[in-house]
């Protein structure tokens, strides 16, 4: 685990009164934590993640990126407790809802790896720290 998520896990456990979460919780609570702390960086006014916004960034039509995949639900469907097929490859997708995938966005690497990809392909441009904690936000609440 990168030193960031460990601290921000430690930071989490100190400020709920002690280890509440465990698990797949406990790993994405860590992710979540990370990219807070980075949101609060770029944005001194960052108040905290919005699952709204996450579904915004979900399912709009953005230009700028691959002209196959306009937006997230291109691959990811309108559905994100269903089955995805990706648009290039016509691989299937795992549903992304944390409902339906309890594992979803428990690991930084794998995480950081398809956000670069992904949001490259989508919006032609990195997302940055709030756009991701918005979209895993919204990802947990599905
Ligand atoms: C070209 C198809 C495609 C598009 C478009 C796409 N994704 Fe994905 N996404 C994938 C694939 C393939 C995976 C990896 C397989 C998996 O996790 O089941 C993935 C996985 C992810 C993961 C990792 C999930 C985890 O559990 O670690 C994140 C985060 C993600 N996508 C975010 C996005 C966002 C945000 C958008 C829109 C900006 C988006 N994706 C659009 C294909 C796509």
């Amino acid at each position: 685990m990168p030193r960031f998520a460990m601290t921000a896990a430690t930071l989490l456990a100190i400020l709920a009164g002690g280890p509440a979460l465990a698990g797949d919780a406990a790993d994405r609570a860590a992710i979540l934590a990370g990219y807070a702390e980075r949101a609060a960086a770029d944005d001194p006014a960052f108040t905290g993640f919005s699952a709204a916004r996450g579904e915004e960034l979900f399912r709009t039509r953005w230009a700028g990126g691959d002209a196959r995949t306009p937006s997230c639900t291109a691959c990811h469907t309108n559905d994100p407790r269903a089955q995805g097929r990706n648009a290039k490859t016509g691989r299937p997708i795992e549903p992304v809802a944390v409902s339906v995938e309890p594992d979803r966005f428990t690991d930084i690497d794998e995480v950081e790896k398809q956000f670069r990809r992904d949001c490259d392909a989508v919006l032609g441009r990195p997302c940055t720290p709030r756009e991701k904690g918005d979209y895993i936000a919204f990802m947990q609440e599905q």
